[in-house]
């Protein structure tokens, strides 16, 4: 069936006589309309905001704010909209950044009508064709159906329980307790994601052996409009265990666009999509680290028997419970144990921090390094070595706690 419905676009440019000729080239056309001007990027985005159009025609120097940035932004907050990049470069360069902006189409100026005309009729049936789907989708939610996660809509497939393994001092084994944790934990049944959140000096794929081209970085520029197919694009498989695997960014320079906003949004989607996002985190308490300590069900506390370990441990959860964050939800689990040392037992522990210590892993270096050199985890082959054991009784306390923390929800709603 034609689209006869009409395509609202707006004109995006910092000179005024362009503007005026491409609104004179359009106004013969009885399926274009008009429906604003912008001279700038930022201006761009509150009259996209305004007046939702099917089209915006981007110019991409401007003076504030230049068009692909305008683009990615508008793109973000309104799906449905579809962008179309005029430009005097036509370098492939400009084309490609303005494609990853999320532009559907790129024209060199001064256009001609025609192709002008076939770059706005197809953006327009492309903008149509998603704002029914939202429209559909949201009618579906309304009725109750389907789960919404940023914006963004599809069925929950998991009612996914978030863990954090978090230690205030590096190298006490944390990534290592991780990746283990996650193999243990994943099966067909309920899958599991680890997450590196380490987004700047992340290492969780050596754990596994693993390389990869796409990161969290590339879910936190679509945030607002992730959906389950990108994701899944995103992510690594692990290719003995299944586990699935979100990188953090291979390089420093290219962590900085992770904002603590966008990777709750990501942990809240990843939710939806797996039995147990396990998530890997940064010792100190930077933002992202904050949004995954505030996105878990449950936060593994790490520490060895070290005493400034323990000191640390202490002092983390005073400042927990100062900010008034739930410390039912935290739990220990002391690592690289060493009966021989008489420094600080389980029992003392837990009663100096007033916290379960949920699970005692031993110190095992003919093990747990080799592994991580290899990039296995250790997990799989050894299951009945004291290390695995210890984390096969850390998952018994995770399922137990995730019961009682549920119960104690369904007691105080009673109350
Ligand atoms: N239980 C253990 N026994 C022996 N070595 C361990 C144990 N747990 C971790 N390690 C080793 O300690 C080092 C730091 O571990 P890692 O998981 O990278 O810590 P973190 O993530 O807290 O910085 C690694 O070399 C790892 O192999
Ligand atoms: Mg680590």
């Amino acid at each position: 069936m034609a689209d006869t419905e009409k395509i609202t676009v707006v004109i995006v440019d910092d000179i005024a006589e362009t503007r005026e000729n491409i609104r004179k080239l359009l106004q013969f056309e009885p399926n274009v309309d008009v429906v604003g001007v912008a001279r700038s990027g930022a201006e761009a985005i509150k009259v996209s905001a305004e007046t939702n159009p099917d089209v915006v025609l981007m110019d991409i120097n401007m003076p504030d704010m230049d068009g692909i940035t305008a683009t990615e932004r508008i793109r973000a907050r309104l799906p449905g909209v579809q962008i179309v990049i005029l430009s005097v470069q036509s370098d492939p360069n400009y084309m490609r950044q303005a494609m990853l902006a999320g532009a559907r189409d790129f024209l060199t100026k001064p256009p001609d009508l025609d192709e002008l005309l076939s770059a706005i009729k197809r953006a327009g049936e492309m903008a149509h064709q998603e704002k029914r789907k939202a429209a559909n989708t949201l009618a579906a939610v309304q009725a109750g159906g389907l789960g919404t996660v940023s914006g963004t809509f599809f069925p929950a497939r998991y009612d996914g329980k978030v863990i954090s393994v978090y230690s205030p001092k590096g190298g006490v084994g944390c990534t290592t307790i991780a990746a283990n944790l996650a193999v243990a934990l994943h099966s067909e049944e309920s899958p599991v994601v680890v997450v590196d959140s380490r987004v700047q000096f992340g290492d969780l794929t050596f754990f596994f052996n693993e390389q990869t081209k796409t990161d969290l970085g590339d879910l936190a520029t679509r945030a607002e409009e992730l959906d389950p197919d990108f994701v899944e694009e995103v992510l690594l498989t692990h290719s003995t265990t299944g586990v699935r695997i979100l990188a953090a960014p291979p390089r420093p320079e290219r962590a900085d666009p992770v904002s603590a906003t966008q990777f709750s949004m990501i942990v809240q989607f990843l939710k939806r999509m797996f039995a147990y996002v396990v998530i890997d985190t940064n010792s100190g308490l930077d933002e992202v680290t904050q949004a995954a300590l505030d996105e878990s069900d449950l936060l593994a506390l790490v520490t060895t028997q070290d005493i400034p370990s323990v000191k640390n441990a202490r002092l983390f959860l005073d400042l927990l419970t100062a900010y008034g964050y739930p410390v039912e939800r935290v739990f220990i689990v002391m690592n690289m144990f060493d009966k021989r040392r008489t420094t600080a037992s389980p029992e003392r522990i837990a009663d100096i921090t007033k916290t379960e210590v949920a699970a005692v892993l031993p110190f095992d270096d003919r093990l747990v390094t080799p592994a991580m050199d290899r990039g296995v985890p250790f997990l799989p082959e050894n299951k009945t070595h004291p290390i695995s054991k210890g984390i096969f009784v850390m998952i018994r306390r995770i399922k137990a706690k995730i019961e009682e923390l549920k119960q104690a929800e369904v007691d105080a709603r009673e109350l």
